[in-house]
Order: structure tokens, then C-alpha cells, then sequence
């Protein structure tokens, strides 16, 4: 445990670092989904943003992902209608989920604000069960931060 927050904090750090100076959101998102990602080895991370009605898919690390997500659909949409964050220990006890890739156990999904209004998402999906708790939630809600600070 103790172990996983020295992790969050160096993360913050290098976050923080990765943006400074860098306006760009896809270049930041991009670079973002990267260190998370290789610093945990998770099995996909990256970002949906929000288009109208729907969620559609953005920078990211991982396999093949679902391009588009209606609003309330799937641990995103219902992350994005409930306005916060989604920790699901197993997928396949979530209604709806929606499985683009067989090999996720469990999911975190962190909406991203500004101005109160979501605009984004973080989604991060392991091939273990069980991988996202309280910490994940706290730190990776600070992350986010970063993206909306910068741009
Ligand atoms: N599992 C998500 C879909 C996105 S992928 O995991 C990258 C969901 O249920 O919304």
C-alpha cells in the first residue's frame, strides 16, 4: 500500500513535469497515458472525450479500443452520467460493461473537469481482478488535474 502511494507521488511529479511549458492536449494525453500505463504495467489507459452524446476514444496505450460509447453505456458512459469516479473490481459483475477487449478483469474510469463540466475521461483496465482501490481513485483524480491545468 504504502508502496503504491510513493508511486502516485513520484507519477504526480513527472506528470506535472510531462506538461509544463505544453499547451497541446493530444501531445499531453498522449505522453500522459504512457507514464501511468508503463509505470503500473495496466493492461489499457487512456482517454475518451466527450462528443455530444457520446464518448469517443483518444490517446491511449493498450490494444484496440471501442471508438465510440453512448452517454450512460458501459463503466464510461455511466462514470460520465454519475459525474464520477467508477472503481469496478470485476467487469463481469458491472451491468453493461462493455468488453472491448476479453482479457479486462477490472477497471477504473476518472471523469475529468473543468468548469464543473466533464470533458473528458481517464480509463485504465488491468488483467487482474481487483486492481483498483481508494488509492488509485485519489491519486489518479490529482493526475487528471494536470491535463485542464495545462490547457
Ligand atoms: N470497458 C469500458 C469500455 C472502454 S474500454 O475498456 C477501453 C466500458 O465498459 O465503458
Amino acid at each position: 500500500m504504502e508502496d503504491k502511494e510513493k508511486q502516485y507521488q513520484l507519477l504526480l511529479k513527472q506528470a506535472q513535469a510531462l506538461v509544463d511549458g505544453e499547451t497541446n492536449l493530444i501531445a499531453n494525453m498522449s505522453n500522459l497515458s504512457s507514464l501511468i500505463h508503463f509505470t503500473f504495467g495496466f493492461w489499457w489507459t487512456g482517454f475518451y472525450f466527450v462528443d455530444g452524446k457520446q464518448l469517443v476514444l483518444g490517446p491511449f496505450q493498450g490494444p484496440l479500443a471501442c471508438t465510440r460509447i453512448p452517454y450512460g453505456k458501459g463503466v464510461c458512459g455511466t462514470a460520465w452520467a454519475q459525474g464520477k469516479t467508477l472503481v469496478v473490481p470485476d467487469v463481469e459483475q458491472f451491468p453493461g460493461h462493455i468488453a472491448c477487449s476479453s482479457e479486462s478483469r477490472s477497471e477504473i474510469v476518472v471523469p475529468i473537469f473543468k468548469d464543473g463540466e466533464m470533458w473528458a475521461e481517464l480509463d485504465i483496465d488491468s488483467k487482474e481482478l481487483n486492481t483498483f482501490d481508494e488509492i488509485d481513485k485519489k491519486w489518479l483524480e490529482q493526475i487528471v488535474k494536470v491535463l485542464t491545468a495545462a490547457s
